[in-house]
């Protein structure tokens, strides 16, 4: 699938997010390695710590459907003039599924982009290795 469906399908998803609280509706199009796509927006709690992110939420949905899972891409869309960066617990949860790297690319209501990667955004992460014993 091309970038840009992805980047159209984040922008969708984010419509249906949950976000009474903070008004930021954020929208996620996750590509596994087997081809497919997954979407998720973020689901805000009146607890406010257990708001989910929507990266998370489409990670959930992926290896709810497929098990086990490799990402190829994120793709996060803020609704934002600048393009903004997955937070540290979406970083954390998205390099669990990928051994090498996976692309992260940021779109937003411009048409400014951010495209970079997990290992750039999360160097030195704690990972399968450091846990092995
Ligand atoms: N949010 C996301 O969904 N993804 C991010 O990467 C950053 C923040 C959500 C969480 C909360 O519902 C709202 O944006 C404001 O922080």
């Amino acid at each position: 699938m091309e970038l840009s469906e992805l980047k159209e399908k984040a922008k969708e998803v984010a419509k249906n997010a949950h976000a009474p609280y903070s008004s930021f509706r954020v929208g996620s199009a996750i590509l596994t390695r087997s081809g497919n796509v997954y979407v998720g927006c973020n689901v805000e709690n009146t607890s406010y710590g257990l708001t989910t992110c929507a990266e998370r939420n489409a990670i959930a949905s992926a290896v709810s459907t497929e098990g086990k899972i490799e990402l190829e891409c994120v793709v996060v869309y803020t609704p934002t003039e600048k393009p903004a960066t997955p937070c540290g617990v979406c970083r954390q949860v998205i390099q669990e599924f990928n051994g090498s790297d996976i692309k992260v690319h940021c779109c937003c209501d411009s048409d400014e982009v951010l495209d970079t990667s997990i290992k750039k955004l999360l160097p030195e992460a704690f990972n399968l290795d450091d846990f092995k014993k």
